[in-house]
This record gives structure tokens, C-alpha cells and sequence, in this order.
């Protein structure tokens, strides 16, 4: 079964057609990084505008890759939440408009279940396994039992992990999206040079809260700043580094070794972090749990993601369910 994957949650405009879930005929993406950076952020007119530009020459690319024709494709796969509206819509409607005019099934798929399972696109995973979703959006632990059965763990009570990156990149005027530059700066770092806090909650609660840290690492530049005290602009990303993924390994381990379980998936853009797949794998082995992650074009937004889990929704409903007045879902939980 080949299914055509449509992604446009963000700045990101994915297309892919994957076949069976696991094999990707053509994966195409068009990033618009460039028309945001000097903002700082992703501006969702701008990214509506850019995926209304570039879709349909994205589609004729993948298709032309993939080296089918428009009617040889079984579904169309797209995004429908969570993400910005706008820019949602413009994915959700050339969908739309494939199925009306080919007749083939549309589903809608949820952004963040697509990161979980896009791992399966290189591997096959036992279940039960502990997904850690690390995004520019979200941070989310889940115990998943299999494709649609999954519980929600733990989630970020502010930021989550990538806008944490993104913001101390910010900070240290190291350009926008900055998880990468960070990571890159933190390698050559003292990562002991500033013990920068890790979140504690009451009760033992699993949950993640990064925005302590970020203040913090504000805090710290300021105080330089004021007091003419020169850093290093790689001491603090290390020092960062070091505090975040601290706190992502602690809950990830904790909660495979209540769940008995014994694996563990990365995904979603921070899942790209060498250090973050490191010192989580470290961490897992003392306990004999393995851990997983996609390539780094599958840890970022890409439409593969989108096409692969609509086949294997599929597999376990044996129809697709959506229909053409689909909508989009921008606060898509998941789970929901
Ligand atoms: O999954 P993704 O591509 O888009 C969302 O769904 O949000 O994740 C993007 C996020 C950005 O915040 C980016 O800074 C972060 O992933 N990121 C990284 C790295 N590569 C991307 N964060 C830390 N280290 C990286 N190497
Ligand atoms: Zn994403």
C-alpha cells in the first residue's frame, strides 16, 4: 500500500510517499528557516503563505522521485493537528483536494503520534516501549502498548525541550532554531562551569518544567553582563545542556523502570541531540534497557512520519475514517 504523507504543522513543508509503512519511495522537504530566523521564531503568516508557495511543486517533486503516477498512490496521509492553524490548512486542503479529485481515502493524522512512531520507518520496536517526544512544541513521556494504545506520562508544565534550546540560542544571540548551534557550542564547553537548576516537583510527580532554567541561564548572562565578567558562550550551552538532559534522562529511566520496560524511542527534533541519544543510552544500560531513535531527518518534521503511521492506522482499523470536511485540530492533545 503506497501512501502519499502531507506535513505542514509549522515551517516545515513534507511530502513523502512511503510504502507498507516502512519504505520510503521519495521523502521531500522544504524548510523556511530563512524567512523566519531574523524574527527569531516562526511568524504563522509567513509559514502559511511559504506552504501555499511550494506545496504542489513539492508534490509533483515527490511523485517524480518516487517515480509513480498521481493514481498509483492508495491514501493521502496528512497532518491535522497540533500546529499552527494556517499553516494546518494549507496541508489539510491539497489533501482534500487529492482525494476528491483521485478518489482515495484521507486521514488525518496526529503530528505528535507520527513523531512517537516514526522510529518504525527504520526499525521494528517491541512493545510495550516508553516514547519520549522532544519537540519545538512538546515534551511528553508515554507508556505505549501498541499503535493506538498508549498512556500520557509525563508533560513539560512550561516549555518544552526544543523551545528551551531555542530560547538560550536566543539568549546567547546564536540564531534561530538554535537546538543545533547549542548542541554544537556545548561539545567544545565545560559543562561544570555554572550549575544551572534541574526542576524538582512534590510528591515525586513525573513531569518536566524548563522554564526555571531558561530564567536562570538569563539570569546568569545578565549578571555577566552587568558586572563586565566575560564567559564563554560555550560553557553556558554545555551547562545547559547538561542540566536539560539530566532532566530528560532522569524521568525516561524512571519510568521504564516502573513500567518494566525495556525499551525506550526518541523522538521529535531535540531527539537529534548526540548527547541527549548518549547519556540516555548510558543511562539505560545500567538497567539493561535499550534505546532507539530515528535518523535525524525523521527526528525533525517530514512528511514520512505522516504517511507511515496512516498505514499502519490501517492495518489495525482496516479502513480510514476520515472524510472531506475534515478539519483542522491546532490543540490536537495526544491521546485525545
Ligand atoms: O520536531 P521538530 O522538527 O518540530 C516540532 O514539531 O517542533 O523540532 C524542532 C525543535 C527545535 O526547537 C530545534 O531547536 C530542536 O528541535 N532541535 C534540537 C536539535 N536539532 C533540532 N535541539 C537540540 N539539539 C539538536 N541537535
Ligand atoms: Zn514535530
Amino acid at each position: 500500500m503506497k501512501i502519499l504523507g502531507i506535513e505542514t504543522s509549522c515551517d516545515e513543508t513534507g511530502c513523502s510517499i512511503v510504502e507498507d509503512g516502512k519504505q520510503i519511495l521519495a521523502n521531500v522537504l522544504f524548510s523556511q528557516v530563512c524567512f523566519h530566523e531574523k524574527f527569531g521564531g516562526v511568524v504563522p503568516e509567513i509559514a502559511s503563505r511559504k506552504h501555499l508557495e511550494v506545496i504542489n511543486t513539492l508534490i509533483d517533486d515527490v511523485f517524480e522521485k518516487a517515480k509513480i503516477k498521481f493514481n498509483e498512490i492508495d491514501a493521502i496521509a496528512v497532518t491535522q493537528g497540533p500546529g499552527l492553524v494556517g499553516a494546518l490548512l494549507i496541508g489539510i486542503t491539497t489533501a482534500k483536494c487529492f482525494a476528491w479529485v483521485l478518489k482515495k481515502p484521507l486521514i488525518g493524522i496526529n503530528h505528535l503520534e507520527a513523531h512517537l512512531f516514526s522510529i518504525f520507518l527504520e526499525q521494528e520496536i517491541f512493545f510495550p516501549f516508553i516514547g519520549l517526544i522532544v519537540s519545538g512544541g512538546h515534551t511528553l513521556l508515554v507508556y505505549v502498548k501498541d499503535f493506538d494504545t498508549y498512556e500520557i506520562l509525563a508533560t513539560t508544565v512550561d516549555d518544552a525541550a526544543g523551545e528551551a534550546y531555542d530560547k538560550v540560542a536566543k539568549l546567547l544571540e546564536l540564531g534561530y532554531p538554535g537546538g543545533h548551534i547549542v548542541e554544537k557550542f556545548a561539545k567544545i564547553g565545560n559543562s561544570d562551569f555554572v550549575v544551572f537548576p534541574q526542576s524538582k516537583f512534590k510528591n515525586k510527580k513525573l513531569a518536566f518544567s524548563f522554564s526555571g532554567l531558561k530564567t536562570a541561564v538569563s539570569t546568569y548572562i545578565l549578571k555577566c553582563k552587568e558586572k563586565k565578567i566575560s564567559f564563554k558562550k560555550e560553557d553556558v550551552c554545555a551547562s545547559f545542556q547538561k542540566s536539560i538532559i539530566n532532566s530528560l534522562v532522569k524521568n525516561t529511566i524512571e519510568s521504564a523502570y516502573k513500567y518494566e520496560v525495556k525499551n525506550i524511542v526518541l523522538s521529535g527534533g531535540v531527539a537529534c541531540n548526540k548527547a541527549l541519544q548518549l547519556e540516555m543510552t548510558k543511562a539505560a544500560s545500567l538497567e539493561k534497557i535499550k534505546v532507539f531513535y530515528p535518523s535525524n531527518h525523521l527526528c525533525t518534521d517530514n512528511g514520512a512520519m505522516i504517511a507511515s503511521l496512516a498505514y499502519y492506522k490501517f492495518k489495525k482499523n482496516n479502513s480510514f475514517l476520515d472524510f472531506l470536511d475534515m478539519n483542522a485540530f491546532p490543540d490536537w492533545e495526544l491521546g485525545d
